[in-house]
């Protein structure tokens, strides 16, 4: 069963509902970020995704309060991500680096935390153990009740099958770079074999792959846009799409995509594209 709209949920292994759709905020730059996450949030979003590293997680926390103020939403009502940057890797740095964000985002609990990147045997020989580090100070604050799930970004299945050997908790979810021309497609299906939902960035490529003649040839088929091709797409592989836009006639666009569903044969062809855009980033060899 597909989602129907905007606010249907996916269910985590752990109980919690994450939204089907979220809005991404890689790339904002903090000045604008409230604004855009009040225009997301307005069109009907209700997942909002940030990071450390991304430098905006002020602007999601005052974009977020804005507008439960004036959408009389509640936090509840409200699932936010953020993810631990690499500099703060290991159970101590881990924890500090929590408590920032959160205070950053001036919120009293985190919908979801995800390790950003792993560490990898190219660059750490103790990869195992620092990731495992990491992930004990997760573990805690879920078991303290400080994060409601807890999850990892960037992993390939051996590093998410290492981490859960390794760990007391399996993650969550994963979030993992995914679009037309570059689906991590072996990390995502060890994922969902699993019980653990896939989330994706860069769904439209980082906007590159919004060219594409086959993608275009197919939006033009159901009469919507190439993204809204891309974002369905994932939805109806039951990945969770975070696309990313400072413009709020994209973001009302991205976010209308219940009304028509892909034929098994374009989701195929789709699924063939070869690499269109996008940054097709390898976690095993990017210096982390
Ligand atoms: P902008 O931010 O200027 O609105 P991704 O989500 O894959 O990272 O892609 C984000 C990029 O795609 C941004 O450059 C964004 O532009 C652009 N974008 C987002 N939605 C749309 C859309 N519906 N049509 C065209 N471009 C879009």
């Amino acid at each position: 069963m597909y989602m129907e709209n905007i606010s249907d949920t996916l269910t985590l292994y752990n109980g919690a509902k994450i939204p089907g759709l979220g809005f991404g905020v890689w790339q904002i730059s903090p000045l604008h970020t409230a604004k855009c996450v009040k225009m997301a949030i307005r069109a009907g979003y209700r997942n909002i995704d940030t990071a450390e590293g991304y430098m905006n997680e002020k602007g999601v926390g005052e974009g977020v309060r804005q507008a439960m103020d004036e959408y009389g939403l509640r936090r509840e009502d409200i699932f936010v991500s953020t993810k631990l940057w690499n500099d703060n890797r290991g159970y101590d740095k881990a924890m500090k680096a929590f408590e920032v964000s959160l205070k950053k985002l001036g919120l009293e609990y985190l919908d979801l935390y995800l390790i950003h990147w792993p560490a990898v045997s190219r660059w750490h020989d103790d990869w195992r153990e620092i990731n495992r580090s990491t992930w004990r100070a997760f573990e805690e604050l879920y078991r303290d009740g400080r994060i409601k799930a807890i999850g990892v970004s960037n992993f390939l299945a051996h590093h998410v099958q290492a981490l859960t050997e390794d760990g007391d908790i399996k993650p969550m979810v994963n979030q993992i770079e995914y679009h037309p021309g570059f689906g991590q497609v072996k990390s995502a299906e060890y994922c969902q074999a699993n019980g653990i939902v896939v989330e994706a960035w860069s769904p439209l490529g980082s906007g590159g792959v919004l060219k594409n003649g086959e993608l275009n040839r197919i939006a033009k088929k159901y009469n919507k846009s190439a993204a809204q091709i891309c974002i369905r797409w994932l939805l109806q592989k039951n990945i969770v799409p975070l696309p990313k836009s400072t413009h709020e006639r994209y973001i009302m666009e991205n976010a209308d995509v219940f009304d028509f569903a892909l034929s098994e044969e374009d989701m195929a062809s789709i699924d063939r594209l070869p690499y269109c855009g996008g940054m097709m980033f390898d976690p095993d060899s990017a210096r982390s």
